[in-house]
């Protein structure tokens, strides 16, 4: 049976990935995509969403804008420099036009709606901050029946990207991630920078994705400038395409090995704002500990095959 799933996110070159996989695989059913702020503004990662579909040639599923900002606390933190000042290196103009309007729904409604329709279970991936999804936790309770599972790329075990505690996506909004994290509302992955990294690619990956047809070589086109990101990050020509592992995962559950453990996210204003911390004491010291809050416990991904998934990727993106 075909994964009913919806794709939260806002492209970014590792977004991009991210959706053809979803779009691309004929054993997923790609219910819907809602955009986020995150990476660049709003109305860019949405036109993105919008213009990665029509290349997977995927008119079929709609694509609703969502938040544009954090729940609470508004702050800048965009990843242009990161992922080119249009989210796509440069290049989202090189895509084909969207062939569908943007569906005169928001995100929260979408979403709501996709899942009240569904006759199984839905996996959500959120791949960008987590404030549509929070927002639709407190909009529509009765919605989290429906969610199979929420697979998140985000958090980091060490340390962090946006900050030395925090990654990007949590820390974008920590109060919407604490709200998804830590109150157990839907059952949630997390797939955090610690995994996604392991699972970079290399250069002879990237031409082996360029060489492999048309859609390969629409995707390599847009990493110029994140890839000249990563080569600086990483010291080697490769690049990071965190948001793909998360969904991978999403796609096939078991992708990656999980360990069950509570989570908290930290939202005080200081150096650790956004960081994630999962509790991996031995349970017995879990259960006698001082934490004042008890979280949800929620599968934090610590593992997979990398080479596994490495060719995974590449044989769907073909
Ligand atoms: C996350 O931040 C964004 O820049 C990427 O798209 C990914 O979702 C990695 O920290
Ligand atoms: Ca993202």
């Amino acid at each position: 049976m075909a994964q009913k799933l919806i794709i939260d996110t806002d492209p970014g070159v590792d977004d991009a990935f991210a959706l053809a996989l979803a779009a691309l695989g004929s054993d997923v059913e790609l219910l819907g995509v809602t955009s986020v702020y995150g990476n660049v503004p709003l109305s860019a990662t949405t036109i993105n969403a919008r213009r990665l579909l029509a290349l997977c040639k995927r008119p079929d599923v709609p694509v609703a804008a969502g938040a544009a900002r954090p729940l609470v606390h508004r702050h800048p933190n965009e990843a242009g420099y990161v992922h080119g000042a249009d989210g796509l290196s440069g290049r989202s103009t090189t895509l084909p036009e969207p062939a569908r309007p943007l569906d005169e729904r928001d995100a929260v409604a979408l979403m709501a709606d996709l899942l009240a329709a569904a006759d199984e279970p839905v996996t959500i991936a959120p791949i960008g901050p987590l404030t549509n999804i929070a927002a639709l936790l407190a909009a529509h309770p009765a919605a989290a029946e429906k969610i199979e599972r929420v697979v998140i790329m985000g958090g980091a075990l060490g340390h962090g990207n946006s900050t030395a505690a925090a990654e990007f996506n949590v820390w974008s909004d920590p109060e919407a991630a604490h709200r998804v994290l830590t109150g157990g509302e839907a059952p949630c992955v997390l797939v955090p920078m610690d995994l996604t990294y392991r699972c970079a690619v290399d250069a002879a990956w990237l031409d082996e994705l360029a060489s492999s047809g048309p859609i390969g070589a629409a995707l390599h086109a847009l990493t110029p400038d994140y890839r000249e990101h990563y080569r600086g990050a990483l010291g080697w020509d490769g690049m990071v395409i965190h948001d793909a592992v998360a969904v991978a995962e999403a796609i096939l559950p078991g992708t990656l090995h999980t360990e069950r453990v509570p989570v908290q996210v930290e939202c005080s204003f200081g150096p650790g704002r956004g960081a994630t911390h999962a509790d991996r004491r031995l349970p017995a010291l879990r259960a006698s500990g001082a934490d004042p809050v008890p979280a949800a416990e929620v599968e934090v991904a610590v593992d997979t095959d990398l080479d596994a998934l490495r060719g995974l990727l590449l044989d769907r993106l073909r």
